[in-house]
């Protein structure tokens, strides 16, 4: 087994390292090599996505990513900006199913946006389609308007599509998670207004007859988003389309406190992936030892679970940093009063300490 190491930028170098240290300390047999993406990759050669680095990418079972990105390449040609890389990386890996999980850590239910006691013990999946949807569907773009409410106007449009391949891929991989968890799936939709939406639906409700052991229910977008303030933990899996779910999942990523906390995976059919915190580079903190870094060593027991096969180890991991943030442990972005202020290579060692 083989995985490709890509810590990218700001923080990246800095968060990725501990995961390493991590995954070092399991005694698995695997391999790690490690190489250059976005602005670190642009400044040695030329590209922030180099043949090299898609290569290793490529040829292995998985990859943790970093982050990308600084202020600083704002001004390049869009095709060498950092944030490219990842783009790239999707598209040339297939990677469909987005994965989100949002769980609310005992000890940080204070830090979420919700009252401690709709979100304690919180413990959702979103999973987001990634490579459909209006982002995506042709034709799209400016013209004068045919018809509508100002014909002969300016106008821009987008298509909003998908096939039915494309959502069965997405719906056997939520019922599949599901089967992993407590056997529920919410196929969100919003199929009272959109055909796309209506075709989702019935697409999903057809998948389903594969996999009778797991519970499913239908509910629209609207509701959902009023549904992830008012009861988050009705749900269990989460499945939807890429605009829906890139809403969706921000939103449910405030339940849970911070950022430094959100691991993030994105897999394709052979169950390849790659595997990032949801942050980015965070420029103003990069360099002075103070990241978060547990959202990419959470990155890595997702690795561990979806692409490696080593269930085990992924709950090492995670039991781990629930040990740690119940010893009081806490980086700047997650501290409050009464807790220990720890940078990111204490919180690395402490966690290489909890694994058992
Ligand atoms: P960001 O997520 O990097 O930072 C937002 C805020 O959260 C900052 O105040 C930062 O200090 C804080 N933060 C983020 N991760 C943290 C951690 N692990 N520990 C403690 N605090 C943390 O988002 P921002 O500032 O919008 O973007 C910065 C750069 O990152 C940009 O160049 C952007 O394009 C890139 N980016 C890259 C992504 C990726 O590589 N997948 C995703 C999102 C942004
Ligand atoms: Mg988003």
């Amino acid at each position: 087994m083989k995985i490709a190491v890509l810590p990218g930028d700001g923080i990246g170098t800095e968060i990725v390292e501990q995961a390493v240290r991590v995954l070092g300390a399991l005694d698995l047999k695997f391999e790690m090599e490690t190489a250059l993406v976005g602005g670190a990759a642009y400044e040695a050669h030329g590209h922030p996505l180099p043949e090299s680095t898609l290569k290793l990418a490529k040829e292995a079972d998985a990859v943790l990513f970093g982050a990308v990105g600084d202020w600083k390449y704002d001004k390049l040609e869009r095709q060498f900006r950092p944030e490219q890389a990842i783009l790239g990386l999707r598209k040339n890996l297939g990677l469909f199913a987005n994965f989100r999980p949002a769980i609310c850590y005992e000890q940080l239910t204070h830090a979420s946006s919700l009252k401690p006691e709709l979100v304690s013990g919180l413990d959702i999946l979103i999973i987001r389609e990634l490579t459909g949807d209006i982002y995506f569907g042709q034709p799209r773009g400016k013209r004068t308007s045919p018809d509508g409410n100002f014909p002969g106007a300016e106008e821009a449009f987008d298509t909003m599509r998908y096939t039915r391949p494309e959502i069965e891929r997405i719906a056997r991989v939520a019922f599949e998670a599901a089967r992993k968890r407590s056997k529920r799936v919410t196929s969100v939709d919003k199929a009272n207004v959109l055909e796309t939406f209506q075709f989702w639906k019935d697409v999903v409700t057809e998948v389903h007859k594969d996999y009778p052991d797991v519970e499913l229910d239908h509910m629209y977008v609207d509701n959902a988003a009023m549904q992830l303030v008012k009861a988050p933990k009705k749900f269990d899996v989460v499945v939807t389309g890429n605009m829906f779910g890139d809403i969706l999942s921000d939103e449910a990523a405030m339940l849970t406190g911070s950022i430094g906390m959100l691991p993030s995976a994105s897999l394709n059919a052979s169950r390849q992936g790659l595997y990032e915190p949801s942050h980015g580079s965070a420029p103003d903190i990069a360099g002075k030892g103070v990241a978060n870094p547990l959202a990419t060593i959470l990155s890595a027991a997702m690795m561990l679970r979806f692409s490696l096969d080593q269930e085990e180890a992924a709950q090492r991991i995670e039991n781990a940093v629930k040990k740690v943030l119940a010893q009081g442990l806490r980086t700047p972005d997650i501290y409050s009063e009464g807790t220990t202020k720890v940078g990111t290579r204490e919180m690395g060692d402490a966690v290489l300490a909890a694994l058992g």
